[in-house]
């Protein structure tokens, strides 16, 4: 609440502007009317100082490195819960008791299925095509579908559309695996678990029948937890400024899509697995540090920084104990981890990267579960879309619930030419 102001004098206007609190979290300036008051807009390329909705969904600490949904911290909810329970206490609020967590379940359970008709949009694709390109085009399509979920304004309709999203991703995403491999397309089995139905889908045949390994299905359920939302990062901020005009939701969550595909975000996970690999030894990693600090070259460290966590991403730290279990269970010893592990101890060691306060972010071992598991690595931000969905819908559920909802519309800093007169062709 704004019991405090802040002062601001430009030329000679005064301006005592409010100042919000929030439960955590530095306080906020509230700017709304400071252009009406001085014919000025402030200037915060990327959003860095810039807070653009209020949000009960998910709270970051970056100097801490924590994490907290909806109050519960990361590592609680990887470790204790599954990613049906936090999908149900990102879109309702709170944890679901047995029979809630059942009914939602069963619920999306229902919705596994996609229409018939939508086989045949995959088939517009080359077969080489980006899954994340396939994601974009049907998760979108979508949207012609479902008539019944456009009226944005009903709670109901909104709920269903959240479900429906929710449950077909994992569908969606394994037919993009399936079509690029040339398998046919399985149909959910609504027996098994979220991550379990979605493995079968992905790595199962009609011909076999399909085991769901229990340490397998229990890190993929934990990979999704740790992708499930992040604030206001880029691709949710997209979904929110998408849904602002008062778009479908189906179509919104296909900008999302879209925004987390670039290597600077979801796509990062797919870079980092490459870039360890093309590093390929212990004993080539300086040359890579020398790379990640070096002005005059592009190259950075994928899967390393993060705009918010200037500390360890707690996400990364469960992601580090998911990968030791996984190639433990499956007995692979990949000298990518080494590499990694590897890179991590030297990163954490040197000055530019202590200074500059870059840690390891969610994407540095993700690559390396997915990886031994058997996901190709254009499949990597494939799935983290299908985890991160729960966190659009409710992001984009909370944006279209607050009555004070208005349409993004960022101003600018204008550089281009001033007012000038058109010249025709023959005169230029
Ligand atoms: N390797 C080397 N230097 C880096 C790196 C890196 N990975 N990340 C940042 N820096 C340097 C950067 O050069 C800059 O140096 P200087 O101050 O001398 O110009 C400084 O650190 C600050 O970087 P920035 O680009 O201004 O910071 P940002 O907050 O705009 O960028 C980031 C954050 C995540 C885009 C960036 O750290 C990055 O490109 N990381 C690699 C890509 C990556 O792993 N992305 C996944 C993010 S986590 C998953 C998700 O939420 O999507």
């Amino acid at each position: 609440m704004a019991d405090r102001t802040a002062k601001l004098s430009i030329a000679d206007t005064d301006l005592d502007l409010p100042i919000l609190s929030g439960t955590m979290g530095p306080d906020v300036v509230d700017i709304r009317k400071f252009y009406a008051q001085t014919d000025r807009f402030t200037y915060d390329p990327g959003f860095t100082s810039t807070a653009s909705c209020d949000s009960g969904l998910t709270f970051i600490d970056g100097d801490k490195g924590m994490l907290l949904h909806r109050g519960y911290p990361i590592d609680q909810l990887a470790e204790k819960s599954s990613f049906m329970e936090v999908s149900y206490l990102l879109l309702d609020g709170e944890l679901p008791n047995k029979a809630q967590l059942d009914e939602f379940e069963y619920t999306i359970n229902r919705h596994t299925m996609v229409h018939e008709q939508l086989k045949t949009l995959y088939n517009g694709f080359r077969r080489d095509a980006h899954p994340m390109a396939i994601m974009c085009g049907v998760v979108g399509a979508l949207s012609a579908f479902y008539h019944d979920s456009t009226d944005i304004n009903d709670p109901e309709q909104r709920r269903i559309a959240s479900h429906r999203l929710i449950a077909k991703m994992p569908t969606l995403a394994a037919m993009a695996y399936k079509y690029s491999i040339g398998q046919p397309f399985l149909y959910p089995d609504n027996n098994l678990s979220y991550a379990g139905n979605f493995l079968r889908m992905t790595f199962g045949v009609p011909a076999e029948d399909y085991v769901v390994d229990p340490v397998i299905e229990r890190a993929m359920d934990r990979i999704f937890i740790l992708h499930a939302d992040h604030e206001q990062n880029a691709s949710t901020s997209t979904v929110r400024l998408a849904g602002s005009s008062g778009a479908n939701p189906f179509a919104c969550i296909a900008a999302g899509i879209a925004c987390l595909w670039g290597p600077a975000h979801g796509g990062a996970n797919e870079a980092a697995l490459n870039m360890l690999r093309e590093i390929g030894t212990v004993d080539r990693i300086p040359e890579y540090i020398a790379r990640a600090k070096d002005k005059n070259d592009p190259f950075r460290l994928m899967g390393f920084g993060h705009r918010v966590y200037k500390n360890y991403d707690p996400r990364a730290k469960v992601m580090a104990q998911t990968a030791t279990e996984v190639l433990d269970k499956l007995g692979v010893s990949d000298p990518v981890f080494d590499v990694a592990r590897k890179l991590e101890e030297i990163a954490l060691n040197d000055p530019y990267f202590i200074e500059k306060k870059l840690y390891p972010n969610v994407d540095f071992y993700s690559g390396i579960i997915l990886s031994a598991i058997g996901f190709p690595t254009t499949m990597f931000t494939a799935l983290f879309a299908l985890a991160r969905t729960v966190g659009w819908v409710a992001q984009w559920n909370e944006m279209i619930s607050d009555p004070a909802q208005k349409i993004g519309r960022p101003r600018q800093l204008y550089t281009g030419p001033t007012q000038r007169d058109y010249v025709p062709v023959d005169k230029r």
